[in-house]
């Protein structure tokens, strides 16, 4: 049976696994391999303490991921569908691992975070159908995550 997403090492591991799927998908493997040099022994660490302090407010992370992403875009585009897909690969890595308000509540904030961050990096509303969709089974009210 599953449990409910708890602290760090939890995070971790939804994070790792992503990354395999992220790197077996012939749609976003080549943002990580191809258009760009991804350091992954100093992106993990970043991406765990992003996520910790997205959900456990650590303040362990002090980075810019909008301004990362206007970056990468500025580089190689960064295409809506490509968002659509990074949220598709992330929900269902926290639903193979994870089932719980926590697991739920990770899943609408990066989907909050998504939505920003697309908006930002494409300076294109996006497509509300599309996240409308990607709302999780969440009662939660909290307003979304600005991601600095
Ligand atoms: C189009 C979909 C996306 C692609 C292709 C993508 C790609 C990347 C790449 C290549 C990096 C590494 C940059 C580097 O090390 O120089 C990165 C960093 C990161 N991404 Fe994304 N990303 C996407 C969407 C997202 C979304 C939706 C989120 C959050 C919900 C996110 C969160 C982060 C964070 C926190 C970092 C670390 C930034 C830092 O080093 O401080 N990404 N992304």
């Amino acid at each position: 049976m599953k449990t409910d997403l708890l602290g760090r090492p939890d995070l971790e591991l939804v994070i790792n696994r992503f990354y395999e799927h992220v790197l077996a998908d012939a749609q976003l493997a080549p943002f990580f391999n191809r258009h760009f040099r991804v350091h992954f022994d100093k992106h993990f660490p970043r991406m765990y303490d992003y996520w910790e302090n997205v959900m456990l407010h650590t303040g362990t992370y002090n980075g810019n991921p909008m301004r990362t992403h206007q970056l990468l875009h500025a580089k190689h585009p960064l295409a809506a569908s490509d968002f659509k897909r990074w949220l598709e690969l992330f929900f269902t890595t926290i639903d193979e691992l994870f089932e719980g308000p926590q697991a739920e509540e990770l899943k609408l904030r990066a989907r909050n975070i998504a939505f920003l961050m697309e908006s930002r990096v494409t300076n294109v509303l996006p497509n509300e159908a599309i996240y409308e969709a990607m709302l999780p089974n969440s009662t939660s009210q909290l307003p979304p995550e600005t991601a600095g």
